[in-house]
């Protein structure tokens, strides 16, 4: 089919990166940007952007309608840690937003949909190591909470309507392009703004609280990769892996290449929202059905941020 696509929340960290790649292989006109607040500039200059809410399912419809989009990209989400500051609007922007976009595409107004969802699914009780695809899966988080809900009411959809839902469980994700906001994996971006301007940064996790990571660049590559197969083995959110490591480990990282670099540790509420969360990921069912393979490793990830942020700040 050709595509026609939407990225909804295209002004946020996954967002903006995924609209310019999506730009890049299916043109610039193909690829709507939408959100609530203007993008970055390469954003707005590259190619249609419409205000939308996606909260206003009319709204949504009649720029799906006006743009005979044919695939939608729902990247909007309140992240875990502001979610702990204000369960019931984040319960009502993380799902409302999504049964939106899943009814629009239960009437037939989208083929194929993305929907993340994230590690946060996973709680304490979950084997941190490895974690499997199908394991115990208690959140103990709002965050959580609301990506588990939303991974079976897309199940739901897809048993029970056909809808073609798609998903990716992200780990932490590293760019230096976008910054994240409100989430527990934010220290793994900023580390890098402040060992380039300070040469030190305070951590707000314990220095040996291990989670999984990525590099932007295989996040975006596995979202427009898991949306190519015309159809899926099964229609799982998937795990997805590439690195972990502690804030100790990665401030050797920073070290290595910045040799004045120091970190202390000054552990807040966060810390207690990522103990509940795996250190490892096993990811071998999206290797196997789609093929998935992150490409960017540790020290890759470390070099490429900063040389990025060297020109950027
Ligand atoms: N990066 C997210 C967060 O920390 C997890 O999906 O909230």
């Amino acid at each position: 089919m050709d595509s026609k696509i939407l990225v909804i929340g295209s002004s946020g960290q996954i967002g903006t990166e995924l609209v310019l790649k999506l730009r890049e292989i299916y043109g610039n006109k193909n690829v709507i940007a939408s959100d609530i607040r203007k993008g970055n500039y390469e954003v707005m200059e590259s190619g249609p952007f419409e205000y939308l809410d996606v909260m206003n399912k009319n709204e949504v419809k009649e720029v799906l309608e006006k743009h005979e989009i044919t695939e939608v990209y729902l990247m909007v989400a309140i992240l875990s840690v502001i979610a702990e500051q204000n369960p019931l609007k984040a319960w009502e922007l993380n799902m409302n937003s999504l049964f939106n976009i899943l009814e629009l595409a239960k009437n037939g107004y989208i083929k194929r949909l993305f929907w993340p969802s994230s590690i946060a699914v996973f709680g304490p009780d979950t084997p941190k190591e490895m974690t499997p695809q199908d394991t115990v899966i208690k959140p103990s988080t709002v965050y959580g909470i609301s990506k588990l809900a939303g991974e079976n009411w897309c199940s739901y959809y897809r048993n029970k309507y056909g809808v073609d839902v798609r998903s990716i469980r992200y780990p932490g994700l590293i760019s230096y392009k976008t910054t994240p906001g409100g989430g527990t994996t934010d220290y793994a971006v900023e580390i890098f703004y402040e060992a380039i301007k300070r040469k030190s940064y305070t951590c707000f996790l314990e220095k040996d609280t291990v989670l999984p990571m990525m590099y932007m660049d295989d996040a975006i590559n596995a979202t427009i990769g898991i949306m190519q197969p015309e159809s899926l083995p099964s229609y799982v959110s998937y795990n997805l892996g590439a690195f972990s490591f502690s804030p100790e480990e990665l401030a050797e990282a920073i070290k290595m290449k910045i040799p004045q670099f120091e970190i202390s540790y000054k552990p807040d509420a966060r810390q207690e929202i990522a103990m509940t969360w795996p250190q490892s990921i096993d990811d071998s069912k999206a290797r196997k059905d789609w093929g998935w393979e992150p490409k960017v490793g540790l020290e890759e990830m470390v070099d490429i941020m900063l040389q990025g942020l060297h020109f950027t700040i």
